[in-house]
């Protein structure tokens, strides 16, 4: 970050109470916006509104992934458990809410404990406790922090064969190589003779993809335009929400759902002692969502060092979870 930028938003910090991870925020955000073809790392589309909002996603009839996945995790828990070694460690990377979790924890029932890693303290405390009064019994490491990185495994632990967990098909938000990158930190992270569930949304039929990111509702709009005024909010920027429009595509060749904020006027916006014009029609991109198909993602994982040993997909084709080993 420039100084001058940080001097900016530590003032804003010490003035309104803007936490230090929002300087995080205000760096990427001048950086995307000042750049030929704007941008903002979807990473900042989950503050404590957007999560909310993306948990409304979840439950829309057009989003099929959640319900999709959830079915998936069901109807297959039993064999995952059959490969899994009592004394395992399960491992959750970004386990958010670990509501799917609760599907592999019931079936997973000699397990050494579950480590869980995930960045926000706040959802981490809530899904420890909801999970200490489900399974009382249950060793549960929650670790604060960010999966993307090395994260060193609690050493009682040592020993015990691994297991990775990464539903959600997050690892579509990266870009191909990044996703190959994040398969390969996992990977250290866990050890070798490890095995990793993790989920990846497939390749179909367009209509289905762009419905599912252009909600009848306008959920998933409310989801990409609150960025705007999470930047008002903590930034003081002065975005008119309004003057925004969420707009969702997909590239068939790329297989990738992308999302961008388009404005809808010529207009100048305030953020950080940065005058920022946007022309009518310029777009901000905000998100990717790769889609993959069954051998695609089989590839990508042996590019990080996994090998695919199982994978499990429902009837209609619309989703994947895999099971990869090294
Ligand atoms: C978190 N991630 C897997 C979601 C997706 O489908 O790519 C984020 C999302 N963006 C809009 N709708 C859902």
């Amino acid at each position: 970050m420039s100084s001058n930028l940080a001097n900016r938003a530590v003032k804003l910090q010490a003035e309104s109470g803007t936490q230090p991870a929002d300087l995080e925020f205000a760096r990427a955000l001048v950086s995307g916006l000042t750049a030929d073809e704007k941008s903002i790392p979807c990473r900042f589309l989950y503050d404590a509104r957007g999560s909310e909002l993306f948990e409304q996603i979840t439950e829309l009839d057009e989003y099929y992934p959640t319900r999709t996945e959830t079915k998936i995790l069901e109807d297959c828990a039993g064999e995952i458990r059959e490969a899994t070694p009592a004394g395992s460690l399960l491992v959750e990377f970004g386990s958010g809410s670990s509501t799917k979790t609760e599907i592999l924890l019931s079936a997973l029932d000699a397990i050494a404990g579950y480590v869980s890693i995930e960045i926000s303290k706040a959802a981490l405390d809530e899904a420890t406790e909801r999970l200490k009064s489900r399974f009382p019994n249950l060793v549960q490491v929650p670790i604060v922090g960010d999966f993307s990185h090395a994260v060193d495994l609690p050493d009682q632990f040592a020993g015990a064969p691994r297991l990775g967990f990464f539903p959600g098909s997050t690892i579509g938000n990266l870009r191909p190589e990044q996703a190959v990158g994040l398969l390969g930190n996992m990977k250290s992270v866990l050890g070798e003779k490890s095995r990793l569930i993790v989920g990846a949304d497939l390749k179909k039929d367009s209509g289905i993809l762009l419905a599912a990111y252009n909600d009848d509702d306008g959920v998933t709009a409310q989801f990409n335009l609150n960025v705007l005024a999470r930047a008002n909010r903590e930034l003081h920027a002065d975005f008119v929400i309004e003057n925004f429009e969420h707009v969702a595509t997909y590239d068939e060749a790329l297989g990738r759902i992308d999302m961008f904020l388009v404005s809808r006027v010529d207009q100048t916006v305030r953020l950080l002692g940065h005058s920022i014009a946007f022309a009518a029609g310029e777009r901000v991109h905000t998100e990717h969502s790769h889609k993959y198909t069954v051998a695609g993602f089989q590839k990508l994982a042996g590019q990080a060092g996994w090998e695919s040993s199982r994978v499990w997909c429902d009837e209609a084709g619309l989703f994947s979870v895999h099971e990869l080993a090294c």
